[in-house]
């Protein structure tokens, strides 16, 4: 009952000999190393690698896909899907479930029978997977496991044809694609009115409309001459030579500027009025694609956007009472590609409660666009 180890622990520590704390601190030491090297081998271990593939296979269908050849058509985007989802099954039948991240057709050509779609694929792996053998496995699982993939459409496993492409390349088809952004990456941005700041690439179809060299309009790059902005930013200024466009994140600097060549207001627009606030402006000369410059899709006529898409409106923290007027209303579809939804027409004022901004309905006017652009 008199027992007290406390006294018994404390003498025990006071009678350590110098040696035994070195050997302690000796084997500590040894511990650390061996834990230091198995975190360094497991972080390295669990390295990946992107793999890219451009990879084209081909298909029939019996439907009449009319409008293959043209980019953000409801036909395109529907076969698009299927042959997406068709791609992500086969691998998460396999063994490579993991390591598939995405696929994304890119385009359609026509060939003698049939139809040959054009894809990216996008795989990552260990980094210390031996890089001959994964392809030779991404291949392999394509033929396999997309043998039993459900049509329609019929697709012909065997026509798989797969090659590695780097990360410059990648970027590029997909910055010439129309509505493809940088992953959101909303991580810690710095909060503004009515939005996050934004990253590069984040909406690279964004330009600001500047009257001698100040922001007047945001405005939306459809094509790498043409801009879609709002009627009224062009009421008192008229003259395309004085009016540039910039591009980039942020205004100054800018990425890119460009003058503007012709100016197209839309003929029933009534100044104040909000009907018919549309506007084209032609550039000077393209801009090349880049991460941080691309276009945005265009909806067809008869594209219907849902009641519960989450629409982003965009522009620069409107400078002026009305500095993101004319620039973009966007929704996602379910390829995580970007439609331009509405035009700000007047008083975007997201700041202020009970005060939703009036928006130009871009698939009313789609086929005004086409007579003006061709696009
Ligand atoms: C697009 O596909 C739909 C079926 O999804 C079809 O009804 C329509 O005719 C097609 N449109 C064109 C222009 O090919
Ligand atoms: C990517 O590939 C292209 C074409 O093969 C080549 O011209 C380019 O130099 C490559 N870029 C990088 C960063 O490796
Ligand atoms: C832009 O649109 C015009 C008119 O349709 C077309 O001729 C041109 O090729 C397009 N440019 C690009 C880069 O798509």
């Amino acid at each position: 009952m008199m027992y007290r180890p406390d006294v018994v622990r404390a003498r025990k520590r006071v009678c350590w000999e110098p040696w035994v704390i070195g050997l302690v601190i000796f084997i500590s030491l040894i511990v650390l190393a061996v834990c230091i090297g198995l975190t360094v081998h497991y972080v390295r271990y669990n390295q990946k690698k992107t793999y890219n593939y451009y990879s084209t296979l081909s298909f029939t269908t019996d439907k009449l896909y009319a409008e293959f050849g043209r980019e953000a058509s409801n036909n395109f985007t529907e076969m698009s899907q299927r042959l997406e989802s068709m791609v992500k099954n086969a691998f998460y039948r396999s063994p490579l479930r993991e390591e598939f991240v995405k696929s994304q057709i890119i385009k359609f050509s026509q060939q003698k029978h049939g139809v040959l779609a054009h894809m990216l694929l996008i795989c990552r792996f260990h980094s210390t997977e031996d890089p001959e053998t994964v392809d030779k496995i991404v291949q392999l699982v394509l033929h396999e496991k997309l043998q039993d993939a459900v049509g329609p459409p019929k697709v012909d496993p065997q026509s798989v044809k797969i090659k590695k492409i780097n990360k410059t390349e990648t970027d590029s088809y997909l910055n010439h694609c129309c509505g493809t952004r940088r992953s959101k990456t909303l991580g810690q941005g710095l909060r503004i009115v009515g939005g996050t700041e934004v990253e590069e690439g984040e909406w690279p179809w964004q330009a600001s409309l500047q009257w001698d060299g100040s922001h007047r309009c945001g405005a939306t790059l459809i094509n790498a001459t043409w801009l879609v902005s709002a009627a009224h930013c062009f009421t008192t200024y008229k003259n395309p030579a004085r009016w540039t466009a910039s591009f980039g994140v942020t205004i100054k600097p800018s990425k890119m500027k460009r003058g503007l060549r012709r100016i197209i207001v839309h003929e029933k627009y009534k100044h104040p009025s909000h009907d018919y606030d549309i506007s084209l402006a032609e550039l000077s000369s393209p801009v090349p694609y880049t991460n941080a410059v691309h276009r945005v899709c265009l909806p067809d006529a008869y594209y219907e956007f849902q009641p519960g898409d989450v629409m982003f409106v965009t522009g620069f923290g409107a400078l002026k009472n009305d500095g993101d007027s004319g620039g973009p209303l966007v929704s996602s579809d379910a390829r995580d590609i970007w439609y331009l939804a509405g035009i700000v027409s007047w008083g975007d004022e997201c700041a202020k409660p009970n005060k939703p901004g009036v928006y130009t309905r871009v698939t009313a006017l789609r086929d005004w666009i086409t007579s003006k652009t061709g696009i």
